[in-house]
């Protein structure tokens, strides 16, 4: 039910601060730690090497999965398109764990690698926000992500629950591996989910963002390094998927081997800068493409903002800004489609679930 909701997307762009503190709940044990099932720890332990894949927004989630299980675990991780993998295997290692993360738990290129992985012996996780559906009943292992039913084609709150719950798998990764961490997540978490509840609460911002950049645009750039790059590509997803802007997500060290040569008077190009080790070469990237003529919009951390950017997000832990900074452009991109009369919630040529390959 959308109750005085106008879209479902609106409405599980709101959730996401709940969502998170839920899954917070779910997965903290009464002692206060986060243990996930003693099965899930072994096989994550007895295995070499990680391998993420999903498709679309999923995607991007594994892709920020990544950056956690390596950065805070040290469990050396890849992650694929579905889709790509199925046809083009990469050489596996020893011990392979598969982990598929589908919001639907059915879609079609993801399931075609598990059978086949599945084939060959090796081990399956699946992180689902539908605990009964093909991909959880398939894989030997589930980790639910409790985000509620997602009826929105665009998918926002179930990428944060996917970020939250892979969080808390590097961190039980890490636990089993006997590495003590400078930080406790589940703080770090509720920190987060009370940043993104005061963002959910400046709407107005994101809605003149949308106003003033991409009322009448044909294309539009989102741009960041490390972290911030995962979620210009799931901005730009986001964006193409409901307004029918072409959008494209770049490393913004990328732009001048090639793409920059797209930036005319007015390119509308949104900067992600919530990294403080890029913050300098991110916001050079800004300048290269502003003197070129680009409408920038920068999306900056506390601490790390300077004058004239267009939204300045809650300071939270440098791993987890993702479940921050990516609702503005959720919200960017509900405003765009919006404005342009474009039907949010069901946007043209797409499914919910993608149960073909
Ligand atoms: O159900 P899944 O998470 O497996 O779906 C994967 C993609 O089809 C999905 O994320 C798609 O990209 C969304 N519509 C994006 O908003």
């Amino acid at each position: 039910e959308k109750g005085t909701y106008a879209h479902f997307m609106l409405k599980e762009i709101d959730e996401q601060p709940f969502v998170i503190r839920n899954i917070i709940q779910k997965y903290q044990h009464e002692d206060g730690s986060t243990r996930l099932d003693e099965d899930i720890r072994a096989a994550m332990k007895d295995s070499d090497r990680i391998y993420i894949v999903a498709a679309g927004t999923s995607y991007h989630a594994g892709l920020v999965g990544k950056q956690l299980l390596e950065r805070v675990s040290g469990k050396p991780t890849e992650v694929h398109i579905a889709s790509e993998f199925l046809y083009n295997m990469p050489l596996l290692s020893e011990k392979p764990l598969f982990v598929f993360i589908s919001q639907s738990g059915e879609t079609a290129d993801s399931r075609g690698v598990l059978v086949n992985v599945k084939k060959q012996g090796h081990r399956t996780l699946t992180i689902t926000n539908v605990p009964g559906s093909t991909l959880s009943r398939e894989a030997d292992y589930t980790l639910h992500t409790f985000a509620g039913p997602e009826i929105a084609v665009a998918s926002t709150k179930a990428y944060t629950a996917q970020i939250a719950v892979l969080a808390l798998l590097a961190v039980d990764v890490a636990n089993a591996a006997g590495k003590t961490l400078d930080f406790d997540l589940l703080q770090e978490l509720a920190i987060a989910a009370n940043a993104m509840e005061s963002l959910c609460n400046q709407k107005d911002e994101m809605e003149q963002i949308a106003r003033d950049y991409l009322s009448v645009t044909r294309n539009a750039f989102f741009i960041g390094r490390t972290a911030d790059y995962f979620v210009a590509l799931e901005g730009a997803l986001k964006l193409k998927e409901i307004s029918y802007i072409q959008a494209e997500g770049f490393a913004g060290g990328e732009l001048k081997h090639g793409t920059i040569a797209l930036i005319e008077d007015g390119t509308p190009v949104i900067a992600l800068a919530t990294q403080e080790h890029v913050n300098l070469s991110i916001r050079g990237n800004v300048q290269e493409v502003a003197s070129r003529g680009a409408a920038t919009a920068i999306i900056s951390m506390e601490g790390l903002d300077q004058e004239g950017d267009a939204v300045v997000l809650p300071r939270v832990h440098e791993l987890l800004t993702p479940l921050v900074s990516v609702i503005p452009t959720q919200l960017i991109a509900y405003y765009a489609a919006l404005h342009r009369g474009c039907d949010v919630d069901k946007p043209r040529n797409l499914a919910k679930s993608v149960t073909v390959e």
